[in-house]
């Protein structure tokens, strides 16, 4: 195999992984640190079972046939019956063998019953060491053996041995500690785990803030991996730069839009000064544009950026719009469901629907404003029963003095930039203002603001 091959191998793995393992890092990480060591534990309590249980149990089996050869021996030279008993004493209480004799033969030879590693080494250490015929049962309960064996007298040996002699102890104590262990340090883990993933938590709310215009929280880690810290740093700079760039863009327009009106007044006192024409009207309907359109954008950059979002109840500020759209003319409907309490900044936001309402109002007769809390977002749309935007131009109408009907006509719109600033207002709350056909017929606005 390629190291391409293996490399595509561990991505795919890796993928799927990913599409079925938990979302959160938590939960991940700790995966990824307990599956290895339960791995580990598993195969070294095999490995230890099977090779070094193996070990010991052979030891004691051959250690076992050297005592049943050490009996033999001694019964056979001292075969007066007070030495015969004292055998018999001795092995119960030394060797903790429990012998009898009679006379007999032992039962043919046969395989262990099942498979049963005890038994197994024990008649493999008969076989070996012992040199007599002998018959091993070990399905005779009581945690014993029963070893039979032909002595040369005509004997038979019976030998009942406990599997203490034969076992290095029980392994439920050696699991249990091994569970146990595994436990505490499971606990320990998650614990420590928690603690290094919280300022990581943090920091996605912070940035989960920025991106909806709302007050971020200051993250000043002292503690904490490097990492996280130099993320938090890295975003406190992104922050500050934003909001930096934000503002110097916003006070420069003002700023030329304000040097600009000291010009455009001039124009117009020479304008007055001037014999009055065709040509000289239409200089001066020029001018006026130019100062409405100035005079607009500087109210914009005005209330721009020194509003802190607050709690707010959304629906008063829609009752607000609706109560000052009703003394204009026409039917205003408003709608809402759900909890109207967001946390957004109501002066811009009042100044969105306003505009918005306002476009509905000068456009068509009827006009209707819903709004709609959802599991994110809080949806507003305001529709009217005008004659619409043809679709093509939806995203023109969003730019700064962009009208439809160019000729200034104030009946169809004012200086243009009610759609632009309904947008940006929008967007400082990290959502957006699209538009559609309306239901009743002309356009349809749809402010989402994420919550
Ligand atoms: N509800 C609507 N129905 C039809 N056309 C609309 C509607 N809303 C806006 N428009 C068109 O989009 C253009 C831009 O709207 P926008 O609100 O940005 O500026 P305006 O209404 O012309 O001026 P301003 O709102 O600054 O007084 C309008 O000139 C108009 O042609
Ligand atoms: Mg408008």
């Amino acid at each position: 195999m390629t190291m391409d091959a293996i490399r595509e191998l561990f991505e795919r793995i890796a993928q799927w992984a990913d599409k079925h393992s938990p979302q959160t890092l938590f939960a991940r990480a700790l995966i990824i640190i307990v599956v290895p060591m339960l791995l580990l534990q598993a195969l070294s309590a095999w490995w230890f079972y099977s090779q070094r249980g193996d070990n010991v149990t052979n030891r004691l089996a051959i250690l076992l046939v050297r005592d049943l050869r050490l009996l033999i021996s001694l019964r056979s030279d001292f075969p007066d019956d007070a030495h015969r008993d004292w055998i018999l004493r001795r092995s119960a209480q030394d060797l903790l063998l429990f012998v009898s004799f009679r006379k007999g033969i032992v039962r043919p030879f046969k395989e262990p019953e099942y498979f049963d590693i005890v038994a197994r080494e024990v008649q493999g250490a008969l076989e070996a060491d012992l040199k007599k015929p002998f018959f091993l049962d070990n399905n005779i309960g009581g945690g014993q053996l029963l070893i039979e064996i032909q002595l040369p007298d005509g004997d038979v040996m019976d030998v009942l041995v406990p599997h203490v002699r034969l076992t290095f102890g029980s392994s439920f104590a050696y699991v249990v500690a091994q569970l146990g262990l595994a436990l505490v340090l499971f606990g320990l883990a998650i614990w420590f785990m928690r603690r290094e993933l919280v300022p990581i938590e943090h920091l996605g709310v912070a940035a989960d803030a920025l991106g909806k215009g709302r007050d971020v929280p200051d993250l000043a880690f002292s503690g904490g991996t490097r990492e996280v810290r130099n993320a938090a740093t890295a975003f406190h700079t992104m922050r500050i730069r934003l909001r930096r760039s934000i503002q110097q863009r916003t006070e420069m327009l003002a700023g030329v839009s304000h040097d600009l009106r000291t010009p455009l007044t001039r124009m117009k006192l020479s304008l007055a000064l001037l014999p009055e024409s065709p040509e000289t009207r239409e200089l001066s309907d020029d001018v006026s544009d130019m100062e409405r359109m100035i005079e607009g954008y500087l109210a914009f950059a005005r209330g721009e950026g020194d509003e802190d979002p607050v709690m707010t109840d959304l629906s008063e500020i829609l009752e607000d719009v609706v109560a000052g759209a009703r003394r204009n003319s026409g039917s205003v409907e408003l709608v809402w469901h759900g909890d109207m309490n967001v946390e957004l900044r109501p002066v811009a936001m009042k100044r969105c629907v306003t505009n918005l309402v306002s476009n509905a109002q000068r456009h068509g007769r009827n006009v209707r404003l819903e709004a709609t809390r959802g599991r994110t977002s809080v949806v507003i749309t305001v529709d009217d029963d005008g004659p619409g935007i043809p679709p093509e131009n939806y995203e023109d109408v969003f730019r700064p003095f962009f009208r439809l009907d160019p000729s200034r006509n104030v009946e169809t719109g004012g200086v243009g930039l009610g759609l632009t600033i309904a947008r940006d207002v929008a967007r400082s709350h990290g959502g957006e203002v699209t538009l559609a056909r309306s239901p009743l017929g002309g356009l349809r606005a749809i402010v989402r603001i994420p919550i």
